[in-house]
């Protein structure tokens, strides 16, 4: 590579499955950047020592995932957002300094805006599925847009319970069982667990209960539309999809390695949908 080029990468364990490296040398190319975006599969106990040693191989920044996210918070200076919702998914520098951030906060946002217009208005309460590190990313995000009440239901209670110290009284956990009572009052539903994913098996909540105005997101991504978002269209609902919040997370990492605020469009979509589609071929 020349003096000029600029490579980032994702780090995971396994790394094989992100679909990072699709839609940022998609980027890469469509906006003439002489740079690359590599996959690097690295495993727990060699973490720190990748990280500590990125910009001497030559990375200007990188994107983590499973099982990094909260490993990479010690290892950098993490802004607010990373701090609040204890987990990065994105690493740059500034000078020598490591910064860290959570891009999955504006990734949920961002597909929101785009899929659902004015989503967010007269939205007073949320009921979140999962109380996992999506689910802190999605409860931050609606915190930070004023939401005032947010049930957060989980399978393990006291994973839910944590969200009330983290994020504060506006938090109401409840047992997983909870959630369909909680379907009527809900403007906004969101998925964050990994029920819906291939071979996981499927979220079983009556959905005829949530109000007509009603959104509903998903941040499962295989399949594209899960049953949970059909059963949600099927009603004449509005939705937004986990394949749509992926891409958006991509937007703001790119930016900041390469310095062009790339787009979210059919196109890069249509890419991403068709490669996903090979997987499920397999
Ligand atoms: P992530 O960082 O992707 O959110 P995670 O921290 O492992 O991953 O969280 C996964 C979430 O999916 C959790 O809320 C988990 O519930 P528990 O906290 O009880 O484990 C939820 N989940 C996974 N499988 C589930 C299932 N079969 N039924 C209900 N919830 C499930």
């Amino acid at each position: 590579m020349s003096d000029t080029s600029r490579a980032a990468c994702v780090i995971g364990w396994p790394a094989g499955h992100s679909r990072s490296p699709l839609i940022h040398n998609y980027w890469i190319k469509q906006h003439g950047i002489e740079g690359e975006y590599r996959r690097e599969a690295v495993p727990p106990e060699a973490f720190e020592d990748f990280v500590r040693n990125l910009a001497s191989k030559g990375y200007v920044g990188a994107n983590v995932t499973l099982p990094h996210k909260e490993a990479a918070l010690a290892l950098s200076e993490p802004d607010d957002r990373a701090e609040a919702v204890g987990a990065a998914n994105t690493l740059w520098f500034d000078g020598k300094t490591l910064h860290a951030t959570n891009t999955d906060v504006e990734g949920f946002v961002e597909n929101l805006n785009a899929s659902c217009r004015s989503w967010d208005r007269g939205l007073d309460s949320a009921l979140v599925l999962g109380a996992g590190g999506a689910a802190r990313a999605v409860v931050y995000a609606l915190v930070q847009r004023g939401v005032e009440r947010i049930h957060v239901a989980n399978r393990t209670l006291a994973r839910a319970e944590e969200f009330r110290e983290r994020f504060g009284k506006g938090i109401n956990p409840v047992r997983w069982e909870e959630a369909s009572g909680l379907l009527g009052v809900a403007d906004l539903l969101v998925n964050t667990t990994s029920l819906g994913m291939t071979g996981q098996g499927d979220i079983e909540l009556p959905l005829d209960h949530l109000q007509p105005s009603a959104v509903v997101a998903d941040i499962v991504y295989t399949p594209l539309e899960t049953k949970l978002l059909a059963a949600a269209r099927e009603r004449g609902l509005r939705t937004a999809d986990g394949l749509g919040m992926l891409l958006h997370q991509a937007v703001h990492g790119f930016e900041l390695w390469f310095g062009v605020r790339p787009e979210v469009t059919p196109e890069l979509r249509a890419l991403v949908e068709a490669d996903l589609r090979k997987d499920v071929r397999k």
